[in-house]
């Protein structure tokens, strides 16, 4: 069994655990509080699931998600995580997590920022563009008609290799956007962000993002 740690578990890391034990991961999930306070979702969850510190998480995981809200991404345990694929499922909201100005004027992206704390790590892009409900309603098999698709993106092949399969196996295709240094084209407020959309259509929204808003 492949163990999945994931570090944050609101909205999006409790619904990408709910689909990975459903698919057979073992799950190491984590929070700011402390294991404890997981003791409701760890009992959601059963067997496969369990709740560690985010080091723990980190430690335990063949691959992980990093699912926190991005003012604390320089709190994610580097060490633990080196050599392994993190996706990271992030977003910047000015509102929620002050302004950094690297994103605000187009210099970097916000996997980018994580790939730059994560610097022996593989960080690819993935989930930050599906609202957290739809991460276990949404899902088809291969081949589907109009199958939804989610994008990626990474500078390590290898992880986006691994996000590709792990969309498969949730039910969605994959749109792969190359390096992280053009993951912009589906962050917040571009025409790909939060949209339920097939590959064709998906690929068009990622081609006419502008760069800055
Ligand atoms: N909500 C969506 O539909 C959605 C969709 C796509 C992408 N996103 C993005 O994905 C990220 C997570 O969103 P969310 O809605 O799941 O957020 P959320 O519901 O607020 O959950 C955030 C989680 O991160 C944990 N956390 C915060 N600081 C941490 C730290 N330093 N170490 C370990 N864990 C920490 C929190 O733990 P405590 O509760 O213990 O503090 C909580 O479990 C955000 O960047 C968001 O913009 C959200």
């Amino acid at each position: 069994m492949t163990t999945l740690g994931i570090i944050g578990a609101g909205n999006i890391g409790s619904q990408i655990a709910r689909k990975a034990v459903q698919l057979g991961y073992d799950v190491v999930i984590s929070n700011s509080r402390g294991p404890e306070t997981l003791a409701g979702l760890v009992e959601e969850l059963g067997p496969r699931a369990r709740a560690a510190t985010a080091r723990e998480a980190a430690g335990a995981a063949e691959f992980a998600v990093v699912t926190v809200p991005l003012k604390s991404y320089l709190d994610i345990p580097a060490e633990p995580l080196a050599g392994k694929v993190v996706i990271d499922t992030n977003n910047y909201y000015w509102e929620r997590d002050g302004h950094i100005p690297a994103l605000d004027n187009g210099e970097t992206t916000v996997s980018g920022l994580l790939q730059e704390h994560l610097k022996d790590s593989k960080v690819a892009k993935g989930f930050n563009h599906i609202q957290s409900a739809h991460i276990t309603t949404d899902g088809t098999a291969a081949g589907t008609d109009n199958r939804r698709a989610l994008a990626t993106a990474s500078d390590h092949a290898d992880a986006a290799e691994l996000v590709t399969r792990l969309y498969d196996e949730f039910g969605f295709d994959t749109v792969n956007i190359g390096q992280l240094s053009e993951s912009w084209r589906v962050e917040r407020d571009r025409p790909a962000y939060v949209v339920r959309q097939n590959a064709a259509e998906l690929a068009a929204n990622l081609a006419k993002a502008p760069r800055v808003i």
